[in-house]
């Protein structure tokens, strides 16, 4: 890398969580990076709405990350006028709460799209750029579902074990290139993300007809939203760190987001897995009540919308 060029960060759903974390402090950077912070169209205007200015050295564009047409596009225009894209962050994620009896392939096209197949797209649009430079850098938001699965979160974990898998494989053909790719993985998060799931219709209508599946949905819900609001770590507290392995000379493969990150991270290593797996069952909340087709929790709720969000995300419902 040029010693006078500042490196050009792209960042993808800044609109909220953490990807806007991450562009408010990049915004006050500027003197050593360029900075490009993508959301999609219908969502630009959070960003402004966050007080994020443009500037000669930090500009927004719009990027849905399942779009070829946006991908290709917004890489040539960086390609011209900044000679491409140096440090990639894919953060824009959805998450699908949804059983797996209850998936659609169309629900689960659409968490791929956004989770892997998007993401993937645009390390691909950024590599022959970076190998020509002979240097870049590849930071992949994952997840502690990437690491272990819960029921009624199988899609996003599908989504995010493949993430990793790749970028592992990426990881080691990079080397040669001085290319460094890096996972983040952070755990819960202290923000309103949970209200932005994904829900399929199968499970949505389980939960208002109470199906065979709606206690899962009521204490799997529960227990997220509680654990969410309860976190430390918080979407400022995951951009800090994504800032340090921006800048850190030799960044793990993979980081650890937040503490409960770290305690899985050693959970999974060091409990053998007949254990471990007869351990998660049994801590999953209300699991004596599954498969009974008892629902004494989700018929005492007061709104539906404790269990499962009112405007309901899905392939159906996207613009
Ligand atoms: N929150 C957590 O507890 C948690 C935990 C572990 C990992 N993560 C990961 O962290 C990342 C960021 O999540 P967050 O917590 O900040 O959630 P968030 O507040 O819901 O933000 C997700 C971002 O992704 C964007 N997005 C969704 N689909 C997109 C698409 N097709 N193209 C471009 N942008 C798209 C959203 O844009 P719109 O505003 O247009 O919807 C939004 O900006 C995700 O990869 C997520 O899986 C989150």
């Amino acid at each position: 890398m040029e010693t006078t060029r500042k490196p050009v960060v792209l960042v993808t759903g800044a609109s909220s969580g953490i990807g806007l974390a991450l562009i408010e402090i990049l915004a006050r950077k500027t003197d050593q990076y360029r900075v490009v912070a993508t959301a999609r169209h219908q969502s630009l205007e959070k960003i402004a709405a966050a007080g994020v200015t443009e500037s000669d050295d930090f500009i927004c564009r719009p990027l849905d990350v399942t779009s070829p047409e946006e991908r290709q596009s917004l890489m040539r225009e960086i390609e011209q006028r900044w000679e491409g894209v140096d440090i990639l962050v894919n953060n824009a994620g959805i998450s699908y709460r949804s059983v797996v009896e209850h998936l659609t392939e169309a629900d689960e096209r659409l968490q791929f799209d956004t989770n892997f197949f998007g993401p993937v797209h645009l390390i691909r649009l950024c590599l022959s750029g970076m190998r020509r430079k002979r240097a870049g850098r590849i930071i992949n938001v994952s997840s502690v579902g990437g690491m272990m699965a819960m029921p009624t979160m199988g899609a996003y974990s599908a989504s995010k074990f493949a993430l990793e898998g790749i970028s592992e494989a990426l990881y080691y053909e990079m080397i040669p290139w001085n290319i460094k790719v890096t996972l983040i993985q952070p755990g819960f998060i202290r923000s309103n993300s949970f209200k932005n799931v994904y829900v399929s219709q199968a499970a949505r209508d389980s939960v208002e007809n109470s199906g065979t599946y709606a206690n899962y949905y009521w204490h799997m819900g529960k227990f997220i939203s509680r654990l969410m609001q309860r976190a430390r770590a918080t979407p400022d507290t995951i951009a800090a760190k994504i800032v340090n392995i921006m800048q850190h000379p030799r960044p793990p493969l993979r980081v650890p987001g937040s503490l409960d990150a770290r305690f899985f991270t050693t959970m999974t290593r060091f409990i053998p897995r007949r254990f471990y797996h007869r351990i998660l069952y049994r801590s999953l909340p209300g699991v004596k009540l599954w498969g009974t087709g008892r629902h004494d929790a989700l018929e005492a709720a007061s709104t539906l919308e404790e269990v499962i969000p009112a405007n309901r995300k899905g392939p159906d419902t996207e613009a």
